[in-house]
């Protein structure tokens, strides 16, 4: 039986009015239907803990959208990691293109900030992806191989043990124009190969996600797919019901 992983993105989107009452219907659903699945939350950070306080189902984990490179100290405006753990993270995302390109973060930092976030024993998860010209240059797996590589300069070989990799194309996200699904199961598959070279870990401890434009429709094709093995959602995890269509789906698939 496939057990998914699958994380609303909310990203900077939501208040709380519009959070308690997709929380209502998520714990409804949550305690009604027993999940096969990780199902979990990425919403700003100052809503974490009202997400860890107000869902009642035991398998739902918290996520959080970035974390700082550093630990403690002077650095006015962030999160750390030890912040995170204090109040039950378990998830944080790591590398999304939105942070990589709007925040300047280059592979040597996110690598930093996954090492650290598996240093405190929270899950990574790393988006990787290329953008609309890398495609066409056909230089994506050499995009992805030096988004995977600088984790392995920075963190070593076993790095991706008990971890999550997103593999977020950039030109599928937020366009409504999902990735081709045989593309997707290509990419995947040439992700978990590329990693075994190096470590030949238990294929049950690093999960790949999809993510670009999931939606209630398309879900289905995406997580049928051998090495798809969860869904990082953002547009469509905004609104409850789309949402729990997705979450439903997934408990349908084995
Ligand atoms: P999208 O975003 O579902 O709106 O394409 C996905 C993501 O950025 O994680």
């Amino acid at each position: 039986m496939k057990k998914f992983l699958i994380i609303a993105n909310w990203k900077l989107n939501n208040t709380k009015d519009n959070i308690s009452e997709f929380l209502k219907y998520l714990n409804i659903y949550l305690l009604d239907n027993n999940q096969k699945n990780i199902i979990s939350i990425a919403p700003s950070f100052i809503y974490l803990e009202k997400l860890s306080r107000e869902i009642k189902y035991k398998n739902f984990f918290i996520t959080a959208q970035n974390v700082d490179i550093n630990l403690q100290g002077a650095f006015t405006g962030e999160i750390s990691v030890l912040m995170l753990k204090d109040i039950g993270v378990q998830y944080v995302i790591l590398g999304h293109s939105e942070r990589r390109i709007l925040h300047h973060e280059n592979n040597n930092i996110i690598a930093k900030k996954f090492s650290l976030v598996k240093k405190y024993h929270l899950t990574p998860i790393l988006c990787i992806g290329e953008t609309e010209k890398e495609k066409k240059l056909n230089k994506t797996y050499e995009i992805l191989k030096n988004q995977i590589n600088s984790i392995f300069e920075i963190c070593g070989t076993e790095s991706f043990r008990n971890t999550v990799i997103a593999y977020e194309p950039i030109w599928a996200i937020g366009t409504g124009k999902s990735a081709d699904i045989e593309y997707v199961q290509k990419i995947h598959k040439f992700i978990k190969n590329y990693i075994i070279q190096y470590d030949h870990l238990s294929l049950d401890s690093l999960m790949i996600q999809y993510g670009g434009s999931i939606t209630s429709l398309n879900a289905r094709e995406f997580l049928e797919q051998m090495d798809v093995d969860g869904l990082l959602i953002g547009t469509a995890s905004l609104q409850y019901k789309e949402f729990l269509k997705i979450v439903k789906i997934s408990n349908n698939i084995y």
